[in-house]
């Protein structure tokens, strides 16, 4: 299953699917054989021009849940697409024909229009969240402590283990890219920042303290508290909309794991998930922290619904293929949960527009090509918006 933070949940998530269909086509194949394929696939998949349009459908349920569907990216691998506060365009991030080897961070109109990559082209570049006039975006990126290319892969003599990148944030303008502001200048993960309602504080993840914890922080760098203090990975976090409460994704290993899980993390490093990752909510001061799900497995990327009666978020349970992603529902108070996409075998990063009248994620239904993902915008039905 795919690792669970922006960066981290990205890069793993990419890793992982390849990792799938490669496991998945041993069983069949002859394995080096299918890997050369895979790999072959894949490149021809960026060179081709993407201009195809598949018909998009609803699937199951999801004819309940939206009304209608759009494709909003043509090809490469396209995550985490957040809406900007006026729910006019979205800040995404790819692995795109024609620009950088690792993520970059783009702009589009929440049709699809307008395809604009604002990161300045190096290192690699995650997490771009709108600030809240439109006109500046967030991200996180490894140029100032990697370099200008993309950083290097993990050491695979620690077994299957993902890297926590050195990553600081910075404030960019929306339209040239110019970098404003860095916010952090560290050594450390800072990531996986999302703004609150009012537009006046960042939520992040980061590894300053050791391990990695939620923070929240002002616009501008400044003001920087603690939300979380258990041990194990404590990320993805997003504001409700009336600003009282956080949600986030977080794992708890216990005993040799917690000792196993902190060693790794002090050499940059992850493992993918021995352990279950789930839903976790709390006021947005830090307190009253409460776990949402309870259903084992990988359980990330949780956002508010319009009415913040429930989250949304991604699972590989209760659909029986721990190997599928799916998007769920559940209430605040852990209740209810139902499943809300059928199609394709990756549905993630799902986010409502702040008008509530869209949701956004990605979803490899109609990818050409192994392990490619495109994003979605999906008109909501009230069944979501009165939920
Ligand atoms: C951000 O930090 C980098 C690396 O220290 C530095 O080169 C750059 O000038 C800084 N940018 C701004 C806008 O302060």
């Amino acid at each position: 299953m795919p690792e669970y933070s922006h960066t981290v949940e990205n890069e793993t998530i990419i890793e992982k699917i390849t990792n799938n269909k490669i496991v998945v086509g041993i069983g069949f194949l002859v394995g080096l054989v299918f890997i050369a394929l895979v790999s072959i696939n894949i490149i021809q998949a960026f060179k081709r021009p993407s201009t195809t349009k598949t018909p998009v459908v609803l699937q199951g349920d999801e004819t309940k849940y939206f009304t209608e569907i759009k494709r909003a990216t043509q090809g490469g691998v396209n995550a985490e697409a957040y809406w900007s506060f006026d729910s006019t365009k979205l800040v995404f991030q790819g692995i795109r024909d024609g620009h950088a080897p690792c993520d970059q961070i783009f702009t589009m109109n929440a049709d699809g229009t307008d395809v604009k990559q604002v990161s300045v082209g190096e290192g690699k570049t995650t997490c771009g969240y709108y600030l809240k006039d439109g006109k500046s975006i967030i991200y996180s990126s490894s140029m100032d402590t990697y370099g200008k290319g993309c950083p290097p892969a993990p050491d695979s003599s620690f077994g299957y283990v993902w890297a926590v990148y050195k990553m600081n944030m910075y404030k960019a303008d929306a339209t040239t890219g110019q970098i404003i502001k860095n916010l952090t200048s560290s050594d450390y993960y800072e990531a996986e920042g999302t703004l609150s309602p009012d537009g006046n504080t960042i939520v992040f993840t980061s590894t300053r303290d050791g391990d990695l914890e939620l923070y929240t922080m002002d616009t501008n760098g400044d003001n920087v508290k603690r939300l979380t203090y258990t041990p194990g990975y404590d990320g993805g976090a997003f504001f409700s909309h009336d600003g009282k409460k956080i949600v986030w994704r977080a794992n708890r290993p216990r005993g040799s794991q917690l000792g196993n899980y902190l060693d790794l993390l002090k050499l940059g490093l992850v493992e993918p998930v021995n352990y279950p990752m789930d839903i976790y909510i709390m006021n947005s001061d830090g307190s009253n922290q409460k776990k949402l799900t309870n259903i084992g497995g990988a359980n990330f990327a949780p956002s508010f619904l319009p009415d913040d009666s429930g989250i949304i978020f991604a699972s590989n349970q209760n659909h029986g293929d721990t190997r599928q992603f799916h998007l769920y529902i559940v209430d605040v108070d852990g209740k209810n949960l139902r499943r809300v996409t059928t199609g394709g075998t990756y549905n993630l990063f799902p986010h409502f527009s702040y008008d509530g009248k869209y949701l956004s994620w990605s979803s490899d239904r109609d990818a050409s090509a192994p392990h490619l993902m495109d994003v979605y915008v999906a008109k909501v039905s009230d069944l979501i918006k009165k939920n």
